[in-house]
């Protein structure tokens, strides 16, 4: 058999582009570390569950719908996504989760020579994607942790097609306000799109925060993401979406893989977006309390961290990240390591229901008392 000539056959972008691998099943990394529970804080999911109408859609769902295709465009999810936000249903895009709908962005306005523009420390996948697609991502530095609107209006060039932002950011929590949003548009007067990446909107309560929904009735350049995943809590069912104008959409939608969201999937969203709220302000409530208490500990502990909106905290530790990450793990805790995030020696830690975050703070306490002991 004649050997594959691998270095002929694959982009060079494809041969230098570093593998992401996600984190093992919960039942192995237990085995792994010796450990009967596992409190998962690394993924910032909702730790209360989804909202009640949920639970009956899964369990209802009858066997003899799994032999028959889901609507291939979701178009039930979004004729109630249309009447929730007050918009067409030719407005809406759904995905398997929203990372899929990033890749239908990139696909529909870049092109070879082509870049996209968003923060060096963010949610990676803008950056992952547009390099495995074999352009350009130009990643402008934080400015006190937040986007910097000046600096990414300064590295656009005629070949920018796409500006990320992620308001809130993950894992900064920092967002831009109604004016700078209003400022940046403004500035990039269409000249690219503009995706703004709102996974992370409903942990939101501050009047300043924009909404995204209703400036892209002035601005035909903005395209919303949202998802399902965080404040709704169906991570695993994979479902994300986005919003824009309906001729926006209608280019998106060219590249987009059709059938790529569950009948599962859907249906349950549509009932998650049924909700009286209640649920929100309880997961609100839940991630304010669990806030305030690592923020106290973190304060006792004299450790810089960052917290702003979102579902998670950051903090620098006295150790590597990964020490920090597998002494945790032996203590029956998964936090998210940062150096991968360029915060090395950072932890991202997902905030749930007070008593796992007591257990948080008690293993984390202890490892660091073993470890100035040890003068590790
Ligand atoms: C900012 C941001 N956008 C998008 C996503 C992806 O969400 P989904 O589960 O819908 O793919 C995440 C997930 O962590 C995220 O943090």
């Amino acid at each position: 058999m004649r050997d594959i000539d691998l270095a002929h056959l694959v982009p060079d972008y494809i041969q230098t582009f570093e593998t992401y691998y996600p984190s093992k099943p919960d039942s192995e990394l237990m085995r792994m570390y010796g450990v009967d529970h596992l409190h998962r804080l690394n993924n910032n999911e909702n730790a209360l569950g989804p909202p009640p109408g949920v639970e009956q859609v899964v369990k209802t769902f009858a066997p003899t719908a799994v032999p028959v295709y889901p609507n291939g465009d979701c178009f039930d999810l979004r004729q109630s996504l249309a009447q929730r936000f007050g918009k067409a249903p030719d407005q809406f895009l759904v995905g398997n989760g929203s990372c899929e709908i990033i890749a239908s962005v990139i696909k529909a306005f870049c092109e070879r020579g082509d870049n996209i523009i968003t923060a060096d420390k963010t949610f990676a996948v803008y950056e992952w994607v547009a390099e495995f697609s074999g352009l350009e991502a130009r990643l402008v530095p934080l400015k006190n942790n937040g986007f910097d609107p000046q600096a990414m209006l300064d590295a656009m060039d005629g070949h920018t097609k796409i500006l990320f932002i992620c308001n809130p950011n993950n894992p900064t929590g920092t967002y831009w306000d109604k004016d700078t949003m209003t400022d940046f548009l403004d500035a990039v007067n269409n000249r690219a799109m503009v995706v703004i990446d709102e996974a992370y909107s409903e942990y939101v309560e501050n009047n300043d925060f924009p909404n995204g929904m209703a400036l892209m009735d002035r601005y035909p350049n903005v395209v919303i993401f949202r998802t399902f995943s965080k404040m709704y809590a169906l991570a695993s069912l994979r479902i994300g979406y986005l919003c824009a104008q309906g001729e926006i959409v209608e280019l998106i939608r060219r590249t987009h893989i059709v059938y790529s969201v569950n009948a599962l999937a859907q249906k349950a969203a549509t009932a998650a977006l049924i909700n009286d709220g209640s649920f929100i302000e309880a997961t609100r409530r839940m991630v304010g309390q669990a806030k305030a208490l690592l923020c106290e500990m973190f304060d006792g502990l004299e450790l810089t961290y960052v917290s702003h909106e979102g579902n998670y905290i950051m903090v620098k530790v006295p150790i590597s990240d990964t020490l920090m990450y597998r002494k945790l793990m032996k203590k029956g805790i998964m936090v998210r390591t940062m150096t991968g995030f360029r915060f090395p020696n950072w932890i991202r830690v997902s905030l749930v229901q007070l008593p796992v975050m007591e257990v948080f703070c008690n293993a984390f306490t202890d490892i660091l008392k073993g470890d100035l002991r040890h003068g590790r």
